[in-house]
C-alpha cells in the first residue's frame, strides 16, 4: 500500500488551523474542504491526458484534456460528507457513491447500513473520503463493498490517519493508495487519534 503524507506547506498550515480546540463549525468546514481539494490535487497528478483539437481565437489548436477513467467520490457517512465538496471543487463532474457504516455494539464489527453506488463503478476511479482513519474498520468495510461491485482503481483521502489504522488497512487492502495530511502519533483508549482533530463529524455538523 502506498501512503503519501502530503507535506505541502498549504496543507500543513491549514491542518494546524484545523487542530485549534476552539475552532468554529464554519471554519472547520471551510478548512476541511480546502485540505480535501489539495489532497485531491495530489491524488490526481497521474491522471492521463489526451490531445484534442479545439477552435481557438486564432484558429484550430491542440489542447490537453483528461483521458481515461472517470471519477466517483465515495464519502463514508457521516464525516466523509465534510470532504466531498473539496473533491468536487476540482472534479465537478465526478459522480458520488455514498456508503454508511455503523459499528455493532456487541461484536464491535463495522456493518454497512447504506450504500448507493454509481452504476458501472468498475469503470471509474474511486476517491474514498473520510476525515479520520482511526482503527480503519469503516474504511476497510467500505473498500470491501466497492471492490465487491467491481471497483479496482481506488485512492483514499484522509485528513488525519493513525498508524494503527494504516496498518490494518495495509493488511486488508495492500493494493490501494492513501493520501493524508498527517500520520499522527497514536489512538487513545477511547479510539480517538492523538493529537488528531477531536470528533471530526461533530465539528463538521456542529453537533456535540
Ligand atoms: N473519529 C473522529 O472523528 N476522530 C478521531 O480521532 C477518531 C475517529
Amino acid at each position: 500500500m502506498k501512503v503519501l503524507e502530503v507535506k505541502h506547506p498549504l496543507i500543513q498550515h491549514k491542518l494546524g488551523l484545523l487542530r485549534e480546540a476552539d475552532i468554529s463549525t464554519k471554519r472547520f468546514r471551510e478548512l476541511a474542504r480546502e485540505v480535501s481539494s489539495l489532497l485531491t490535487y495530489e491524488a490526481t497528478k497521474d491522471l492521463s491526458l489526451e490531445t484534442v483539437t479545439i477552435k481557438g481565437w486564432e484558429g484550430d489548436i491542440e489542447v490537453q484534456q483528461i483521458a481515461g477513467k472517470k471519477v466517483t467520490v465515495v464519502p463514508i457517512l457521516r464525516a466523509g460528507l465534510g470532504m466531498m465538496d473539496g473533491v468536487l471543487d476540482y472534479i465537478p463532474s465526478a459522480k458520488v457513491s455514498v456508503v454508511g457504516i455503523y459499528r455493532d455494539e456487541e461484536t464491535l464489527e463495522p456493518v454497512p447500513y447504506f450504500q448507493k453506488l454509481v452504476s458501472q463503478i468498475d469503470q471509474r476511479m474511486a476517491l474514498v473520503v473520510d476525515p479520520m482513519l482511526a482503527t480503519g474498520g469503516s474504511m476497510i468495510s467500505t473498500l470491501d463493498l466497492i471492490k465487491k461491485s467491481g471497483c479496482t482503481d481506488i485512492k483514499v483521502l484522509i485528513l488525519v490517519a493513525a498508524p494503527e489504522g494504516l496498518k490494518a488497512l495495509e493488511e486488508a487492502h495492500p493494493d490501494i493508495e492513501v493520501y493524508t495530511a498527517s500520520v499522527d502519533s497514536h489512538l487513545n483508549e477511547h479510539g480517538y487519534i492523538v493529537p488528531g482533530l477531536g470528533d471530526a463529524g461533530d465539528k463538521i455538523f456542529g453537533t456535540k
